[in-house]
């Protein structure tokens, strides 16, 4: 029997070498939502339902870890209905969507830097966290404030902190302790990036967990996006040759 809500076709997928961690950039909703002569914020509301469908479709394929891009530590630059709506939905999320997801072996992490975000706010990411925190099947993390080098700041202060406390030497750092100490600690490097609506930039995502991911690009909108577009990603994955850099 399935965990996840729905049982998709997978044919062509090699189940035996599956991308353990999958990076996607859940972009092109404000387009998708002008070309219907939608507000903005109707795109995001139909990406979060696209969200969704691919947590659902790789929980069902058997991928271990997902981490979504979905609010970066630049998208405080936009127009501030913009961003409240963003903000109303994450926070639906956080009362009614996410938890939902506890139960069916996924377990929700948030990554970013959470100190921008109101008390009731942030108590609410840990309440899903804790809500979610057995699932064992398929972890997803949701990139919130999240930037790449704000990221890699955070984890030099905190090993700062241990040299400047005398409980560490700097020539002792590591990049196994660096890997320790960013948002993703515990967790496998990213083997796939997917990076829908045709844009070729990895605009500050997981800059130290893609060091050897392969990149996926489509014209897609995100709110298109669709399982079969995920599998077209995934078989490409694992068309390519991924030598680290050996021979
Ligand atoms: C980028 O598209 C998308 C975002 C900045 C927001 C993504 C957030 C969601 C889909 C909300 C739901 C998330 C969860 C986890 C429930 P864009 O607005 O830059 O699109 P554009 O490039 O066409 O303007």
């Amino acid at each position: 029997m399935a965990f996840f809500k729905k049982k998709a076709v997978h044919a062509e997928i090699d189940k035996a070498h599956l991308p353990q961690h999958i990076g996607i950039i859940m972009d092109g909703n404000g387009r998708w939502a002008k070309r219907r002569g939608l507000p903005r914020k109707a795109g995001h509301r139909v990406g979060a339902q696209t969200f969704e469908k691919i947590v659902d479709y790789c929980g069902n394929l058997g991928i271990h870890y997902l981490t979504f891009y979905a609010f970066s530590t630049e998208n405080w630059k936009r127009p501030q209905d913009e961003v409240d709506a963003l903000m109303a939905l994450l926070e639906d999320y956080l009362d009614n969507g996410l938890k939902k997801l506890a139960g069916k072996k996924t377990r929700i992490h948030f990554i970013g830097n959470r100190e921008a975000f109101s008390p009731e706010f942030q108590a609410k990411m840990k309440y899903v966290e804790e809500e979610t925190a057995g699932g064992q099947e398929l972890q997803v993390n949701v990139a919130l404030n999240y930037g790449g080098r704000e990221e890699i700041v955070h984890a030099c202060r905190t090993l700062a902190q241990k040299v400047k406390e005398g409980a560490l030497q700097p020539e002792d750092i590591t990049e196994e302790m660096v890997s320790d100490t960013i948002y993703t600690a515990g967790q496998p490097e990213v083997d796939l990036i997917v990076r829908p609506s045709g844009e070729y930039r990895v605009s500050n995502f997981l800059l130290w967990q893609s060091a050897y991911a392969e990149f996926w690009y489509s014209d897609i909108l995100w709110p298109d996006f669709s399982e079969k577009d995920m599998e077209t990603a995934i078989c490409d994955f694992q068309r390519r040759n991924r030598r680290f850099g050996g021979v």
